[in-house]
């Protein structure tokens, strides 16, 4: 669905199949109110399981937050390719098999594919890499995605901001990783200043 015109910039929205799919969700809600930009959202089949298992949305909720919609088996649609101008891609949260997929170039679907044409085009790559304890495979392949330039945000909780709540320490962690492209997010407080308003 497009909501908003063309000049917006495009932020693609991953949401794959770990736990805390209430973070992409989050991510998206803080993002449909923010006029400059526009979310493209590609779901994996994982993420429709833990959207169900881990919320009370419903998939069509999730889809209506975002500003254009992609279906995850379509390989040949719009961020399939570099020509589509993006200022980058978060994957939020990222499974194990997606950082695996995107470390070896394996682009069987199109959430793998436009993370590998984010890293090839040398755009953002922010991947919210969700999993504890962490394998040997895991730390390589994630090893391997920081190397080819991808930023490697886990979704770690803070204290210094002292949250009261899980929706605090989730509204800290959408923020710090909407910063990495100059999304500043009400509330946000940083170490040393004041909150933002
Ligand atoms: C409720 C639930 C929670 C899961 N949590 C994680 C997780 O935190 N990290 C992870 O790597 N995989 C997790 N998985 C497994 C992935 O969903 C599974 O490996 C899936 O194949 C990932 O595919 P995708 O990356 O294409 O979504 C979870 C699965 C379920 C059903």
């Amino acid at each position: 669905m497009d909501n908003k015109i063309n000049s917006k910039k495009r932020l693609i929205v991953g949401i794959s199949g770990a736990s805390g799919v209430t973070l992409g969700i989050n991510m998206l809600k803080i993002l449909m109110k923010n006029l400059e930009w526009e979310t493209h959202l590609v779901i994996s089949r994982g993420a429709e399981l833990t959207i169900a298992k881990e919320t009370d949305y419903t998939l069509d909720d999730v889809k209506k937050l975002a500003d254009k919609v992609y279906n995850i088996n379509n390989i040949g649609d719009s961020i399939a390719s570099g020509t589509f101008k993006t200022e980058g891609m978060v994957i939020i949260p990222c499974s194990m098999k997606t950082v695996a997929g995107i470390a070896c170039g394996y682009s069987d679907n199109l959430l793998l594919r436009a993370a590998d044409v984010t890293l090839k085009e040398g755009r953002k790559l922010v991947v919210v890499t969700r999993e504890s304890p962490l394998s040997i495979i895991h730390l390589k392949n994630m090893l391997s995605l920081a190397e080819a330039g991808a930023m490697i945000v886990p979704p770690m909780v803070t204290y210094y901001n002292k949250p009261i709540s899980i929706e605090d320490m989730n509204r800290h962690i959408v923020a710090k990783i909407l910063d990495k492209f100059g999304i500043e997010v009400s509330g946000f407080k940083r170490w040393g200043e004041e909150i933002s308003k």
